[in-house]
């Protein structure tokens, strides 16, 4: 793949606070710290178009409220084909993490998030959105 250079000019104060932006959260350069922002706004607009998303769905929850293990995997069947794979786990006697793998139009994504989300039981539910643009 072809890597082009660009100049990017900077005021004073964002430069500092981009500066120390790159130092704390380790970044190797400023080039690797701007092409990872790039990326990560480049793949939540894709999210928020409704493009081709991959990703996670992590939900946690406690598997005795209602019949909420039940209506998770009845939900989960839905949407079929935008799920890849599943992990689950017990964390304690109660509580359940499970992870979701993700792959397929991001409005429907949402739903799915959305529609586990809201189910009784249901502690939490994190959308995590994988960026597919080469590094
Ligand atoms: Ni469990």
């Amino acid at each position: 793949m072809t890597v082009e250079r660009i100049g990017v000019s900077l005021e004073g104060p964002l430069l500092t606070d981009f500066d120390r932006f790159v130092a704390k959260e380790g970044y190797g350069s400023r080039s690797e710290a701007l092409r990872n922002l790039i990326r990560e706004a480049l793949t939540r607009r894709r999210f928020a178009a409704g493009g081709h998303v991959v990703g996670t769905i992590t939900i946690v929850y406690r598997h005795e409220v209602g019949m909420v293990t039940h209506r998770l995997l009845h939900r989960q069947h839905e949407f079929l084909r935008f799920i890849r794979a599943t992990a689950h786990t017990h964390l304690d006697e109660e509580t359940c993490l499970e992870v979701l793998i993700v792959d397929g139009d991001a409005r429907r994504i949402a739903q799915l998030a959305t529609r586990l989300k809201t189910l009784k039981g249901v502690l939490s539910a994190e959308t995590v959105i994988g960026s597919t643009v080469a590094r």
